[in-house]
């Protein structure tokens, strides 16, 4: 066929063939690329994403310390055994204030991204302090030790400054009372109504049970809070993309 006879042209010529070949791919990347520039946002936009919370950032960062983001991914991906095994898929605003993204690449423990209300404060308490208490067969490290490291948030004003920086919308009010809100959120006496109005839904509570502000208090209020901000039944998928 006349039609097979050109392509053996092609195939046969080196050089004819890369030419083509080049011609194809610089369409096909520009058919990808050029529509984004066009675009004013790629995440779709969701109700009750918000910045974290002092407390929770502080929590976040310990959680990039530790390296958790080795073992435990968080991006719950939309297909059926995901979704039946760790809840309501990913959307990409969720992690849109995530500087770095923690999608992690590999799941030894499991995935993260819907963690926040499924166990109490004390199970996590006890799963840190030594994962074995209550999953025997678990091979994660222990973390005990962040009962006993206080913290005090003296660097939280440049952490939040340094976010912002980064494009997470912390405003001027929140970076001034970024201290107070720090360590009003883990304290039950103090009054929450300003961190609340500040950060909807931030829950307030002695995370770690025992008196002294430390980094097991951070890391819980974060934890607890993962996969729990955006309001889904708001979010309507468009059917059109
Ligand atoms: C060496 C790998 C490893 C590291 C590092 C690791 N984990 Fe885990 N994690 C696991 C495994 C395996 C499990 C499943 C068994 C269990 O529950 O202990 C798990 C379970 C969990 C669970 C329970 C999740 C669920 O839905 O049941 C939480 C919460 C958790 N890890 C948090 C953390 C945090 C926070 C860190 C960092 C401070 C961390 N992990 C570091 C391996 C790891």
């Amino acid at each position: 066929m006349a039609i097979l006879d050109h392509h053996k042209k092609i195939e046969t010529h080196a050089t004819l063939l890369l030419v083509l070949s080049f011609l194809v791919v610089t369409i096909g990347g520009l058919v990808q690329i050029v529509p984004l520039f066009y675009l004013e946002n790629t995440i779709e936009e969701v109700e009750g994403m918000r910045p974290y919370s002092p407390l929770e950032l502080a929590g976040r960062e310990i959680y990039v310390r530790e390296g958790c983001y080795v073992c435990h991914s968080q991006m719950v991906r939309p297909m059926r055994d995901e979704v039946e095994r760790y809840g309501p898929y990913s959307l990409a605003a969720e992690s849109m204030y995530d500087h770095p993204f923690q999608w992690g690449s590999k799941r030894t423990g499991p995935d993260l991204a819907r963690l926040g209300g499924r166990y109490s404060d004390e199970w996590h308490v006890a799963h840190m302090t030594n994962p074995r208490d209550v999953v025997p067969e678990s091979v994660m490290p222990t973390y005990g030790y962040l009962l006993h490291r206080p913290i005090d948030g003296r660097y939280i004003t440049d952490l939040m400054s340094t976010y912002r920086l980064l494009g997470v919308p912390y405003t001027d009010d929140m970076i001034a009372a970024a201290h107070d809100d720090f360590t009003a959120q883990a304290d039950p006496e103090a009054d929450h109504a300003a961190l609340l109005e500040r950060y909807h839904d931030a829950q307030t509570r002695n995370f770690d049970g025992q008196p002294e502000l430390t980094e097991m208090d951070a890391l819980i209020s974060y934890m607890q809070m993962i996969g729990t901000l955006v309001d889904r039944s708001t979010f309507v998928r468009d059917a059109s993309r």
